[in-house]
């Protein structure tokens, strides 16, 4: 490339060669391998979205005749392309594979991946090593996508697809929601490993077969690049059991349970095949890697046609069934009804087959007429037999077909459905009525909200309550913040923080939250009880409302009129409809926000800090914003001073800049972790303050200072009290998903 870009020199260059551009490396990782990529809360930005930050995708969503769509896809699915011959004249199969690889990215560690943004268009997902293929398969429904445009995204498209492929082979789908905002960009935020090989394993640590063996969080896929599983076994051992032991755990890091995971793989492997017919030699790189003219495809593959009986994905090659594009119990059948042994593919892959080579073991070639080849299982197929509790649960649904079609179809939906969020988020005439407890429910809004003479009286009347600016302030903190755009779980509404696991949540400083909300309660219930009409005030819009009269108080005695804006009509969530394991996994560790850290991690404090701020969706000025005026109110777990630079404590001030940037203060760790820090005055060696990473990270980034900069500045109180307050109010309503126009969380 550097021969052909040489230049000959001539104004405006001097020189006769250029060997770098925008972009190039060394990139500042190189360099500075442990500096904070604070950039990363800027990655989604709308300056990358071409249909514009006030699209309205539901309202275009709405345009399209949903009957029509379907039957589109319906005709694209027997429809076979020269440029990719379909196996068995059905693309069926792979496009479930494709659906199923685009949700099961999932974790619900952090409840990042999943099918939510379409995110297998970009890199470094587009390019993993399970993704093979899918280039196809996303490529065939280009003219689908080209048809309905920006009404219809493609994140929706490719669910809807698995979908529809499920209906066209016999299987009747649990419902369909749309509602998927794209994204426009590779996603650089997600961590999916620290290996930089494909299918690199060191994520797992102790003994396979001992008592300990953990898989570190986040990731849920037991390989880098992966989706779950490597078919073959953990690193290709063939092993069933070992097999048996990693499906379970990364199943389980996108919360299905064995009962889910069992359906999963028996209802998907009813369908299509593996393909593994030629030798890996012939394939070239990922699309990441390939050439520019293949135009974004990858695995360009040299043998023969380079498709249909010559295709070349995984490696392993074969099918499960004997009829592979129609819905049956059949896997499940041929799991238990043969013996199965090992053999190895042409393109030297480890899988089973029948030990017996009748008819009834054999499957048709999905190409060559009137050939037949040996059903096929992978190692993580005969896992299912193998472990005695799944196999009892393959047993059951061999017995019941109802009860495996409804658990199929159930888990489907979630699967594909899991990142979504609250109901409300879901468009289309398939949606079902039924709610499920991973949606976190939330009744609907059954009375009338209040209004501004109300919220004006309950402000003054939780204000008279004795209770702290920092209680309040803290409290409605602790609730609203536990939101994660990632699957936009969490939040205020519902109120769930006065529910367990929440309430008991040392974070939220049980005894503490345990006076606020008996306090709010009694304000609840004066004003309900004051209703002749419908009126009426939840518990989830006082908590908020205490918080917001928390911040008007702290903002007056810093000498600044605000106006903190209060969007009522939250509902207050049932303990029933709350899933206490699954909600446990949105519980901090550490919460830089509330200075709290659970114990010491190898990642440090302020990442996590940057991290949770990316859940928050908020920018490096919002979060400078919230760090600046929270530490002025107080808000830390434990009521501790780490941060707290400031004489007026509860002040809206701009003290938490002002003091960290004065030069007359000398900063010393007092641990040797390196987690703790004192600051004495320079000249006298007096204790002044003390602080944790997540204070003087501040300080020290240069890209955090610079915000705070401005905020410490003569002229930078007023705007810190209004960016408080901006910030403050859309961490509120972050959840708020029934609120036309509250903002945009993709
Ligand atoms: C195909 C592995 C779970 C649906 C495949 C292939 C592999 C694989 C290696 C062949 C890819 C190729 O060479 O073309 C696994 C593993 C799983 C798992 C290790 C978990 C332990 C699932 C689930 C579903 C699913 C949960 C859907 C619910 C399919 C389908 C195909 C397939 C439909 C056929 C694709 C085609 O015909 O082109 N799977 N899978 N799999 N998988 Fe899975």
């Amino acid at each position: 490339m550097t021969d052909n870009a040489t230049v000959t020199g001539g104004c405006p260059f001097r020189g006769t060669r250029i060997e770098g551009a925008q972009g190039l490396g060394p990139t500042l990782e190189d360099w500075w391998p442990d500096r904070l990529r604070v950039e990363l809360l800027h990655q989604q930005t709308d300056l990358a979205n071409p249909l514009g930050a006030d699209f309205d995708y539901a309202k275009a969503f709405e345009t399209i005749d949903l009957n029509e769509l379907k039957n589109d896809i319906f005709e694209m699915l027997k429809t076979s392309q020269d440029w990719w011959p379909a196996d068995y004249g059905h693309y069926g199969p792979q496009m479930i594979r494709m659906a199923w690889h685009a949700a099961g990215t999932y974790r619900i560690a952090d409840g990042r991946g999943g099918a939510g943004s379409a995110l297998q268009r970009f890199l470094p997902i587009d390019s993993w090593v399970d993704n093979g293929n899918t280039d196809k398969s996303r490529r065939l429904l280009w003219p689908i996508k080209q048809k309905y445009g920006s009404a219809l995204s493609w994140a929706d498209l490719m669910v809807l697809t698995g979908n529809c492929a499920l209906e066209a082979m016999g299987f009747k789908t649990f419902g369909f929601g749309g509602g998927r905002l794209d994204g426009w960009q590779a996603d650089s935020a997600t961590y999916w490993g620290a290996e930089t090989e494909m299918q690199g394993r060191s994520r797992w640590h102790g003994d396979p077969k001992g008592e300990y063996y953990d898989l570190e969080n986040p990731v849920a896929a037991s390989e880098m690049s992966l989706i779950y599983v490597n078919p073959e076994g953990p690193g290709g051992n063939s092993d069933p059991l070992s097999s048996a032991r990693e499906i379970r755990e990364t199943f389980a890091r996108m919360a299905m349970n064995d009962e889910e995971t069992v359906a999963l793989i028996a209802g998907g492997h009813a369908f299509g095949k593996s393909h593994g017919a030629v030798a890996k030699e012939h394939i070239g790189p990922a699309p990441a890697g390939a050439s520019i003219e293949t135009q974004g495809f990858g695995w360009m593959n040299s043998a023969g046609t380079g498709n249909a009986e010559f295709t070349m994905t995984n490696g392993i090659e074969g099918s499960w069934t004997s009829e592979p594009t129609k819905w049956d119990a059949e896997y499940l059948h041929n799991l238990f009804n043969f013996e199965w042994e090992l053999t190895e593919s042409p393109a030297g892959a480890k899988q089973w087959r029948p030990t017996v080579a009748t008819l009834e073991a054999t499957t048709p070639d999905a190409h060559i007429e009137g050939k037949r080849n040996p059903l096929m299982m992978m190692t993580s197929d005969i896992a299912l037999r193998d472990d005695p509790a799944y196999a009892k649960i393959c047993r059951r649904y061999l017995d019941n077909m109802s009860e495996f079609e409804d658990a199929f179809s159930r888990a489907w939906y979630k699967l594909t459905h899991r990142d979504m969020g609250p109901k409300v988020r879901y468009l289309g005439a398939e949606v079902p009525a039924e709610s499920l407890i991973w949606q976190d429910p939330i009744p609907k809004l059954d009375h009338d909200p209040i209004d501004s003479t109300d919220i004006a009286d309950l402000k003054a009347k939780i204000l008279a309550m004795g209770l702290s600016v920092s209680e309040l302030v803290g409290t409605a903190w602790a609730s609203a913040s536990t939101f994660r755009s990632s699957d936009k779980r969490g939040g205020a509404n519902g109120a769930r923080i006065r529910l367990a696991p929440q309430k008991d949540w040392e974070v939220n400083q049980p005894q503490q939250l345990a006076k606020v909300l008996s306090a709010l309660e009694g304000v609840q219930k004066m004003f309900n009880d004051a209703q002749t009409g419908n009126k009426q005030v939840s518990l989830a819009d006082l908590i908020v409302l205490g918080g917001c009269a928390g911040v008007d108080r702290a903002a007056r005695d810093a000498g600044v009129e605000v106006d903190v804006p209060f969007t009522p009509g939250r509902m207050d969530a049932k303990p029933e409809d709350t899933d206490i394991e699954s909600f446990e996994w949105l519980h901090p560790v550490v919460d830089g926000f509330r200075n709290f850290q659970q114990r010491q991690f190898k990642v440090a404090c302020e990442v996590f800090l940057i991290d949770r701020a990316n859940l928050l969706t908020l920018t490096a000025p919002q979060l400078t914003a919230l760090i600046g005026g929270l530490r002025a109110i107080g808000i830390n777990w434990d009521g501790s001073k780490h941060g707290a630079f400031t004489e007026r404590p509860g002040v809206l001030s701009n003290d938490f800049f002002v003091n960290l940037f004065d030069m007359a203060t000398v900063w010393t760790a007092t641990n040797n972790e390196k987690t703790a820090f004192e600051g004495r005055d320079r000249q006298t060696g007096q204790p002044k303050w003390t602080a944790t990473r997540a204070d003087l990270v501040f300080g020290s980034d240069p890209q955090l200072r610079a915000v705070g900069e401005v905020y410490a500045a003569n002229d930078g109180h007023q705007r810190l009290v209004r960016d408080f307050v901006a910030a403050w109010d859309k961490v509120m309503m972050l959840d708020r998903f029934d609120v036309p126009n509250r903002g945009r969380v993709g």
